[in-house]
């Protein structure tokens, strides 16, 4: 039994607290029992057009904000996804297992498309999940760390893992999905029924890791909250505070019942200050780290290279197999 641990992030935009809570925090754990392998899916991100040097940028600040987060090279594998071409071809491989009905299904392509509608989404767009699945089988992986949003996708990963294997034979391991009790799904501070997104074009309603102290102060301090007074944690009646505690409840490692004791009898503003200082001090260093990163991106092109090489390998010594079962080549 296989106990590597795979995820990734799409090269796009800049990564907010969403996708640090419910990806990148949750990984640094992870690392010191597992083998993991953490990648920057540049192919995912041209799913949706990208101007190329604005994409060239995004990949080398994922891999700085993955460093920061406090992914350790010496433990996990960090790489693009692109620098790998099995990426690619088992992808290709994948979508000639994947319905179309179940492509149809998926909600995060309904949402994507819905704008322009479905006839004119990339073809890209629409296979995404094929290609998704194989990032994740072409590693043997037994977990995948995401947020709430991936669950239908890695759902048909281990579909397509099971349809391949019963035509083909026992090839792949059936991959699990790793989602926290709190912290899967950080919503919009301006609307919490929406989850906190890349794509949201309301600044107020994401906090971006590379944001200063003073922006996420302010933007801490315009969050909407419920008309129902009372920090009390009550997902149904109070999304947007439960979300504010969810969010204090990941940075200070507070339970919900220590924060509900700590602001007896305190109104809102009392806790949004205290949540404001401690996203900022649990942010601050990994920005700082993040631009050092940046500043001298020596260090993480040989991380990457590094990262890269051990990719290959792995990638390479599956596919023989994969290219063998299913009969291509001579
Ligand atoms: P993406 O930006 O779509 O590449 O997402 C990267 C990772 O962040 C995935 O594991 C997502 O599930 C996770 N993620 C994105 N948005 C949120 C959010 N609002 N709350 C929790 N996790 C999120
Ligand atoms: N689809 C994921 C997202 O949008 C990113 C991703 C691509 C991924 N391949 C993956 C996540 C493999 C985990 C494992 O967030």
């Amino acid at each position: 039994m296989n106990d590597l641990v795979f995820s990734g992030v799409q090269p796009t935009n800049q990564l907010h607290l969403g996708n640090y809570i419910g990806a990148l925090k949750q990984w640094v754990p992870i690392q010191h029992d597992h083998r993991c392998l953490f990648c920057i899916v540049d192919l995912h991100a041209i799913t949706v057009p990208q101007e190329p040097r604005e994409l060239r940028q995004n990949i080398l600040d994922v891999a700085a904000a993955y460093l920061a987060s406090g992914i350790d090279p010496k433990r996990s594998t960090i790489f693009v996804q692109s620098e790998v071409p099995e990426h690619a071809e088992l992808g290709w491989i994948m979508g000639t297992l994947t319905k179309m009905g179940e492509l149809e299904r998926m909600t995060q392509f309904k949402d994507k498309s819905a704008k322009g509608g479905m006839g004119r989404a990339g073809a890209g767009l629409f296979t995404y999940p094929a290609l998704m699945a194989a990032d994740i089988l072409l590693y043997d992986t037994s977990a995948v760390p995401v947020g709430e949003d991936q669950m239908q996708h890695l759902e048909l990963a281990r579909v397509l893992a099971r349809r391949f294997n019963e035509r083909f034979g026992e090839t792949f391991q059936i991959p699990q999905a790793l989602i926290q009790k709190h912290g899967a799904r950080i919503m919009s501070l301006q609307d919490p029924s929406k989850k906190m997104s890349k794509s949201d074009p309301s600044d107020t309603s994401k906090i971006l890791l590379s944001d200063t102290a003073d922006i996420i102060r302010k933007k801490i301090m315009r969050a909407v909250t419920d008309t129902a007074g009372g920090v009390t944690y009550d997902a149904d009646k109070k999304p947007a505070v439960a979300n504010l505690m969810t969010i204090y409840h990941q940075v200070t490692g507070l339970t919900m019942k220590q924060i509900e004791t700590e602001f007896d009898g305190k109104g809102y503003g009392d806790f949004k200050k205290a949540l404001a200082e401690a996203v900022v001090a649990h942010l601050e260093p990994i920005t700082k780290r993040m631009q050092e990163f940046r500043s001298d991106p020596h260090e993480l092109l040989r991380i990457l290279d590094n990262g890269r090489e051990r990719a290959q390998l792995l990638a390479a010594e599956k596919m023989k197999l994969v290219r063998s079962r299913v009969g291509l080549g001579r």
